[in-house]
């Protein structure tokens, strides 16, 4: 958001009526920006991971897979601590066309519609990898190979319109070592290097507002990878091939560590013009180790303006791919590990690993209540979770170029894109009680879903 969204107290109106208040607003605004400077520093207190990435104006997120979100404890450290799922297999060609032009979406919706009820982001992931490919795809001949995965790109992303803040199109299609090469693939084989190119141009006229990403491993430090990745990007860019951003998978253990040049690589590619997104983090070790690790990551991603994002590919090592590795931030029973504390302390949240006070003490719902041309309504309802609270604080996400123009019944302070709604005379709610605060978007031609954070209560 560009400008600070107005206090209102007022309730909700018909959109028509909004532009003869536009004066009022304006107003409401200036004194909603003084409310943020007597408010900052008392942001986020929260110890959930996403809403101290968000106060930086980044997500952090985790892959997730389907089958364990109906695990209580799983799901409850899913909600409580990040703002964006990436379905961990759920999106791959094999899971969602299995037999050609046949789709079937449903394991993924169930992460998608879990996201979206919680009000976290959702990573696509991915549309064109030479892994996880069905026995089918092979052995098509170029042309055929060709519509197969333009149409594969066209109903993936069809489906999901509206629902994905970034794609990663095209997954790992660089070889390692010093060649810089281009990895074999029906792809890459068939339809030679341009099949990269073609999966973004296809996948930019399909949905114009997710970011499109090129998403790699052994490309988090400079080397002959990452620089063959580079000199694509740089082209891409240069010819004005649509790419967005680019990822960085992160996959680390003593075989391949968090490299010391990791940040001045970031900065590089994002000194081309896209962002840059850590995308599947996973750092083997433990104790003080692995937490020094996680805070070297982190600390690059919060130095690079352009690195919008860190996702930990799993929530628990229990159901890690590498979990022989302990490689992420909660162990198999679900406590908080070491690195959990590093990274919530390098992201500026509360650290210590104990009850950090707000946290699971509210909950944040979103709906969308009305909907017109240009704009929409949404509402999000406030609930204590089993001790009463006495005020609270929700963050909400509207990408440009969609603008905020009402908040009712909630007062926004704002930083960077996030407004945090606090509460205004409906702070106290009794154990299981609820109030709700709303919001009016102008859409200006934006299409994506508001991203509302978790709740934190005080
Ligand atoms: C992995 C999943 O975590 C596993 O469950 C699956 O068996 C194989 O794929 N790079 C990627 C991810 O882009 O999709 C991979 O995920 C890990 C490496």
């Amino acid at each position: 958001m560009a400008q600070n969204p107005p206090v209102g107290g007022r309730t909700r109106r018909r959109p028509q009526a909004r532009a003869r208040c536009a004066l009022s607003l304006l107003t409401a605004g200036v004194l909603a920006a003084a409310g943020v400077v007597a408010l900052a520093g008392t942001a986020q207190a929260a110890g959930a991971l996403g809403d101290a990435a968000a106060a930086k104006g980044r997500y952090f997120g985790a892959a997730v897979a389907a089958n364990h979100l109906g695990e209580a404890a799983y799901a409850s450290t899913l909600d409580a601590q990040f703002g964006s799922v990436t379905p961990e297999n759920e999106m791959k060609w094999d899971a969602v066309e299995s037999s050609r032009n046949s789709f079937s979406f449903s394991a993924a919706d169930r992460i998608v519609s879990h996201a979206q009820s919680k009000g976290m982001k959702v990573r696509g992931h991915t549309l064109v990898w030479h892994s996880q490919l069905p026995g089918w795809v092979s052995p098509l001949a170029a042309t055929d190979l060709r519509s197969a995965m333009n149409n594969h790109i066209t109903q993936v992303m069809t489906h999901y319109k509206g629902k994905i803040h970034s794609w990663d199109v095209v997954n790992e299609a660089f070889q390692d070592g010093g060649s810089g090469a281009r990895r074999s693939s029906p792809f890459q084989d068939k339809l030679g290097n341009g099949f990269i190119e073609e999966a973004f141009r296809t996948a930019r006229t399909v949905d114009a507002d997710a970011k499109l990403c090129y998403n790699d491993y052994n490309t988090d430090g400079q080397n002959a990878k990452s620089n063959a990745v580079y000199e694509m990007v740089k082209d891409f860019k240069q010819r004005g091939v649509p790419i967005d951003c680019v990822g960085f998978q992160s996959h680390f253990n003593s075989n391949s560590p968090v490299p010391s040049d990791f940040q001045a690589n970031l900065q590089r590619f994002a000194d081309l013009g896209v962002d840059v997104q850590i995308t599947e983090l996973d750092i083997e070790g433990s104790g003080s180790a692995q937490a020094a690790n996680y805070t070297k990551v982190v600390n690059a991603c919060l130095a690079v303006t352009r690195c919008t994002g860190i996702t930990v590919w799993g929530v628990t090592d229990k159901y890690s791919w590498r979990s022989g590795g302990t490689p992420l931030l909660f162990d198999g029973d679900y406590n908080k590990k070491p690195a959990y504390d590093a990274v919530l302390a390098a992201l500026g949240g509360s650290g210590g690993g104990g009850d950090d006070g707000g946290e699971g003490a509210c909950t944040a719902t979103y709906t969308r209540t009305s909907t017109w041309n240009g704009g929409y309504n949404g509402q999000v309802t406030v609930k204590a979770g089993g001790s009463g609270i006495t005020g609270w604080a929700v963050p909400v996400t509207v990408a440009s170029p969609q603008k905020v123009s009402a908040v009712w019944n909630g007062t926004p302070t704002t930083a960077g894109d996030v407004m945090t709604v606090r509460h205004s005379w409906n702070g106290t709610l009794a154990a299981g009680a609820s109030t709700t605060f709303g919001f009016t978007v102008q859409t200006n031609g934006g299409t994506s879903a508001p991203v509302v954070g978790a709740c934190t209560a005080s």
